[in-house]
């Protein structure tokens, strides 16, 4: 039986519905954390220390979660998935997709540089500069959200509305990451989750917010859509602007009815998803996983 590593420090649902995923096409899969990981450059060994597979790199590696940290900690935590990838060894989604989607300012500046509809958005240093804009933003009538650069389900997102707010804008790590609020079409509040696997587009959902923040881990409730074109292909060209091998993709309709990429998620949950779609998105991940990297890989590499 082949092995997988799944490299999270709260398997929960996920890890378990990928476990049997991968168990139903014969691979073991144990759970890591990758602040139990290390490297050990010596003779005669493998460099990597990866708690379990001490023997025996694993066949894969799935990425359910990366820890935060200090800047050394969360290098350290890429730098094994870099490894695990420069030795062969296929890691989904990898330390880069990974990289650039955890850091919101690369997935906008990559967004946009791909030609792909996004929001206009600031991503500065300077205290007075980013003033300076969120001001002349408020001036000519728009709202400004303040996120993390590293956030995610919602944390710390902000929305400046008047100029009073102005006071309390904060940096995040000394980093301030602007971006223009999008008022979404229809009633209420409300965003798009679509899920990408190997260039398709497998699910969406809305995603209806009891505020502006649509975040299922803040309390939005999902609602089955039916994925049209323009929505699948939007979603699809995000990803691969991102080169993924999976994601889920933020998209806003604003009330023109254009729609507009929030963000790329290279970790998504999908616990939300399922509950109203009829698919097994692990089963989805697993089978692309196995099928296109290890599966495909053998035959090409035997041929
Ligand atoms: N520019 C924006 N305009 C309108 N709503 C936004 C904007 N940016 C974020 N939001 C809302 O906040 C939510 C979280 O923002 P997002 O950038 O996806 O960060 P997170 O990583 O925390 O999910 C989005 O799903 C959306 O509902
Ligand atoms: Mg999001």
């Amino acid at each position: 039986m082949g092995r997988i590593a799944i490299f999270t420090d709260d398997p929960g649902w996920h890890g378990k519905q990928l476990r049997l995923a991968f168990d139903s096409l014969g691979y073991n899969s144990d759970f890591v954390s990758l602040t139990q990981c290390s490297f050990a450059i010596e003779q005669g060994r493998h460099p990597l220390v990866i708690p379990g597979f001490e023997q025996a790199l694993p066949d894969a590696a799935f990425v359910r979660g990366v820890p935060g940290g200090s800047l050394e900690e969360v290098v350290i935590y890429l730098d094994i998935l870099h490894a695990l990838k420069v030795m062969g060894i296929p890691v989904y989604n990898d330390g880069y997709a990974i990289e650039r989607s955890v850091d919101k300012g690369m997935t906008s500046f990559l967004l946009h540089n791909a030609g792909l509809p996004t929001p206009l958005t600031w991503v500065l240093r300077n205290r007075d500069d980013a003033l300076a804009i969120a001001e002349d933003e408020l001036k000519k009538g728009h709202l400004l959200i303040s996120k993390p650069l590293f956030g995610s389900q919602g944390e710390g997102i902000r929305r400046l509305e008047k100029m009073t707010d102005l006071f309390w804008l904060k940096d995040s790590h000394g980093i301030y990451y602007l971006q223009r609020f999008v008022h979404c079409s229809g009633i209420g509040f409300s965003d798009n989750r679509v899920f990408v696997v190997n260039g398709q587009a497998v699910a969406a959902m809305r995603r209806r917010g009891k505020s502006w923040l649509n975040n299922v881990a803040r309390g939005a409730s999902c609602e089955r859509i039916d994925l049209n074109d323009e929505l699948a292909t939007l979603a699809i060209k995000a990803t691969s602007a991102l080169a993924m091998d999976y994601a889920g993709v933020d998209i806003i309709q604003d009330k023109d009815g254009s729609y507009t990429v929030i963000e790329v998620n290279s970790i998504p949950a999908w616990k939300g998803l399922e509950s109203v779609c009829n698919i097994s998105v692990a089963q989805i991940l697993a089978d692309d996983l196995i099928n296109r990297y290890l599966i495909c890989h053998d035959i090409a590499t035997t041929a």
